[in-house]
């Protein structure tokens, strides 16, 4: 290996760009070249490629999105649009890919690497957490930061009015960000795709946070969350059942995606960026990067896409418990 390229694929999240650092510094330390593809998948297909020295990354750790711009490419998923996205692979010399992204993207990967034998390394960048083999994706734990500020202000105004206000957070399938952020931001009920606890449940918890004496209270939805209804539904539900509550709606939205990563998220994007790079050195390919019980391991990368990463049902109890 003695030229690689690096990506960001599909939505993008706070830390890709330290972690675009990281494999590049990764690939100079180690005497090899680097070269960045703009708005993933799509530019290898339109040849849109730069090269990536130690100082092209200068400023970049603390800053969020990517610089390299992302994409979800329909024409990636088309064998003539990879057939392409080869030509240019060879023609710039590469001799592997590092994928920063989520399933999606690895998924592309894979079927790149079965097609045209090209070695690809994943690095889990999702705001989502939702990837199997893996604690923490790159720019989940910046996400939660996020929504907990952001919640901790709808708190002030909640009950300034005696409100009940219903706040939706990311996470189509996954409902890591509104457990997580629920806990840490001490919302009543959580709603996430993982778990139906039913609207019914909902009015109960309502009824007996009313009769313990709370008057304002937050209740943060997922936006896959499984109890059919949109957040909007869900408050209309619950102001025709319980007109004593006054109901607003707050939809966080693409606020989620943005920002400077945290410390956290920093640091995992260097350690995730420097492994990928030794492990292309080391002749591997087909995996992803993680961190587990601190540890940066890695994982089969048709494993890392078709597994589930379980939420943890203790959270779901601590919740419970707290919210009393
Ligand atoms: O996968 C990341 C994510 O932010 C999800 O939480 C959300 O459902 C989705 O992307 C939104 O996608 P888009 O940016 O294409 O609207």
């Amino acid at each position: 290996v003695t030229k690689i390229a690096v990506m960001t694929s599909g939505g993008d999240s706070p830390g890709m760009n330290a972690a675009v650092r990281a494999v590049v510094r990764a690939c100079i330390y180690n005497n090899i070249e680097c070269m960045g593809i703009l708005r993933g998948y799509q530019g290898l297909i339109d040849n849109d490629l730069i090269p990536l020295d130690s100082r092209s990354v200068r400023n970049t750790i603390s800053r969020g999105g990517t610089f390299l711009q992302s994409a979800r490419s329909k024409e990636f998923r088309t064998v003539e649009g990879r057939a392409k996205a080869y030509k240019n692979f060879k023609e710039n010399n590469l001799d592997a890919l590092v994928v920063i992204g989520g399933d999606g993207s690895f998924t592309g990967g894979m079927i790149f690497n079965k097609e045209h034998k090209v070695p690809v390394i994943g690095i889990p960048g999702t705001i989502d957490n939702d990837i199997y083999g893996t604690q923490f994706t790159l720019g989940y734990d910046t996400a939660l930061n996020t929504v907990v500020e952001v919640i901790d202000k709808i708190r002030d105004t909640a009950s300034s009015h005696n409100r009940l206000f219903f706040v939706e957070v990311m996470g189509r399938d996954a409902g890591f960000i509104a457990l997580n952020a629920g806990i840490g931001a001490g919302a009543e009920e959580i709603l996430i795709p993982e778990e139906n606890l039913g609207i019914e449940r909902l009015i109960d918890s309502l009824n007996v946070s009313k009769k313990s004496g709370k008057t304002s209270s937050i209740v943060v939805v997922a936006e896959g969350d499984k109890t059919g209804k949109s957040v909007f539904e869900l408050a209309d539900y619950v102001e025709k059942n319980m007109p004593e509550y006054d109901v607003r709606v707050s939809v966080l939205g693409h606020m989620q995606r943005g920002g400077s990563p945290s410390c956290f998220d920093r640091v995992l994007a260097g350690r995730l960026g420097v492994r990928a790079v030794e492990l292309l050195l080391e002749g591997k390919s087909n995996l992803m990067v993680g961190i587990n019980n601190n540890k940066i391991t890695s994982t089969n990368l048709e494993k890392a896409v078709k597994l589930h990463h379980d939420i943890d049902k203790e959270l779901l109890k601590v919740a419970d418990i707290l919210s009393i």
